[in-house]
């Protein structure tokens, strides 16, 4: 059955202030897995409902590894979003993936560590698929859509998610380049794995704020240069995402990829807690 759309998107580095929804309502969402990284603020673009939560919480108080990445998913799906876009900052590990441009992400690679990444576990326990961890319908549109706002897009790029704090060492940006991996972030995992376990489509818009230390002769990460270009780019994020509102066919159907949990729960019915 066709249904509307509510567009759930998780705002990175550069992107706290919001979206400027119209019509905008910050509500406090409750979640059974502790607190979200702040207030989810709803409204509309161009009649279509969005929902809005600051990864890092208001003012970047909160590092990666301190991110309750179950809370944000459930409390983005508790508010009834159909769809889930992610903006994010990256660094670059290929030339071609120039500071400034977006890329749009479509392979990941994990490399975080002891981070909560199911809903799952003892009592309940699924397996969803990862194959495609990306919709490509909100993918394709996130793509037209970062053009027509006037940025420069990648349609594919793979993505390798660290632990951070820190930034990478020469070496390893060198191995994650060896790996096949385009940009490296913070934050990918393990939020889009939590999101197909939600059933909710994700697609991510990352901007390049630097390129990672692989450069011989450049210099390393510097946090300054990574938010300089974030900020002067904020802008163009909020445009791609207002181009993507107009974009939304009228009705919404079922995602090309399966994101349903009808064949992922291992447990059985009268075994379930
Ligand atoms: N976010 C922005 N730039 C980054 C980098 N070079 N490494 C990890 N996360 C980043």
């Amino acid at each position: 059955m066709a249904r509307s759309w509510h567009i759930g998107v998780i705002g990175g580095s550069g992107l706290a202030e919001g979206l400027g929804l119209d019509n905008a309502q910050e509500i406090a969402v409750e979640s059974p897995f502790g607190a979200p990284s702040g207030p989810v603020t709803q409204g509309w673009l161009g009649g279509v409902k969005f929902s809005f939560l600051p990864r890092h919480g208001r003012g970047h108080a909160l590092p990666p590894s301190a991110v309750n990445f179950r809370a944000n998913i459930d409390a983005l799906k508790r508010c009834g979003v159909t769809d889930l876009l992610s903006l994010s900052a990256v660094g670059s590990l290929q030339e071609a993936y120039a500071p400034g441009q977006f890329v749009a992400v479509d392979q990941l690679i994990d490399r975080t560590q002891g981070r909560v990444g199911s809903f799952f576990g003892p009592g309940l326990v699924a397996h969803v698929s990862l194959a495609d961890p990306v919709c490509p319908r909100l993918a394709e549109l996130l793509i037209q859509a970062a053009r027509q706002a006037g940025g420069m897009v990648h349609p594919t790029g793979t993505y390798v998610a660290i632990e951070g704090p820190q930034f990478s060492t020469r070496a390893e940006s060198r191995l994650y380049r060896q790996w096949g991996a385009d940009v490296i972030g913070m934050t990918a995992f393990p939020e889009v794995r939590l999101a197909r376990e939600a059933e909710l489509p994700y697609a991510m818009l990352a901007m390049v704020t630097d390129y990672d230390a692989w450069r011989e002769d450049a210099a390393g990460v510097e946090a300054a240069e990574v938010f300089a270009i974030m900020k002067a780019n904020a802008a163009l994020a909020r445009e791609a995402v207002r181009a993507f509102a107009a974009l939304l066919p009228s009705e919404r159907v079922a995602s090309p990829i399966d994101t349903t949990l009808d064949t992922a729960l291992a447990t059985a019915p009268a075994a379930r807690d």
